[in-house]
């Protein structure tokens, strides 16, 4: 990876989550390549998050294309899709950083998932070509939207890679999050649970931007 900023592909990012990063992140002036199942949905999100900054810059493109552009790629399928989406891009990954935000949590019926992380099994699918990273599992999409404000709470950031790691922080820094190494892929399953928590906090409260924060680090 060189100096400059990183192109990244949102995979899956015509939902609520992917596009909300997209934002974030063309912002502060990444290149962002949408990616759908269909290309024309991608160019159509492409164009909203366009229009909202003012810019031309974010393109849509089929999630295969998307990857094969990007040095970064950020996966927003559907939870229930994970798998199958990335056996799918399986190839076009090697070699680059895969961020996995899948959180399996049912929004109405929240709880924990069973051990592995989505993120793990990511790694497993994929293999050692690709460093996967676990990221923005407890970032909700609505104050992902709100441009206008910081996004409250940190991002707990898993991954065997250090390196890949700190590349990804830098990421969630740049699109106003503040970011915390949180340890080995394994770990991920714990900030998947967490998403347990902060849905059921947000039921409860009528919420919608529930988050953590980490207390107690210099
Ligand atoms: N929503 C949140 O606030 C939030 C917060 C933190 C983490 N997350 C995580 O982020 C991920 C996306 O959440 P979301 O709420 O954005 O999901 P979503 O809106 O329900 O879906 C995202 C995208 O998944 C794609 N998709 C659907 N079925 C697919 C399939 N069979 N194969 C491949 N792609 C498929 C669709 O894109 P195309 O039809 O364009 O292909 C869809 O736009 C989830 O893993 C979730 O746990 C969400």
């Amino acid at each position: 990876m060189n100096q400059t900023k990183p192109v990244i592909a949102i995979l899956g990012g015509t939902g609520k989550e992917g596009p909300g990063l997209a934002l974030r992140w063309a912002n502060a002036g990444y290149t962002i390549l949408i990616g759908s199942r269909q290309a024309e949905k991608a160019q159509n999100t492409a164009q909203e998050i366009n229009q909202t900054l003012g810019i031309q810059t974010v393109k849509g493109y089929e999630n295969a294309e998307a990857a094969r552009r990007a040095e970064i790629c950020v996966l927003t399928v559907v939870q229930t899709a994970h798998q199958e989406a990335l056996t799918s891009l399986k190839e076009v990954l090697q070699g680059k950083i895969l961020v996995d935000a899948t959180a399996r949590v049912d929004f109405r019926n929240p709880k924990p998932p069973e051990p592995p992380a989505a993120a793990r099994i990511a790694q497993e699918i994929l293999g050692e070509g690709v460093r996967v990273v676990a990221a923005f599992q407890n970032v909700p999409a609505a104050a992902l939207r709100k441009l206008d404000q910081p996004v409250h709470g940190d991002v707990l950031i898993c991954a065997d890679d250090l390196e890949a790691a700190e590349a990804v922080m830098q990421l969630a820094r740049d699109g106003g999050m503040n970011a915390y190494y949180a340890g080995g892929l394994d770990n991920a399953i714990v900030v998947e649970g967490l998403t347990a928590l902060l849905i059921s906090l947000n039921k409860h409260y009528k919420s919608k931007t529930a988050s953590i924060h980490v207390a107690g680090l210099d």
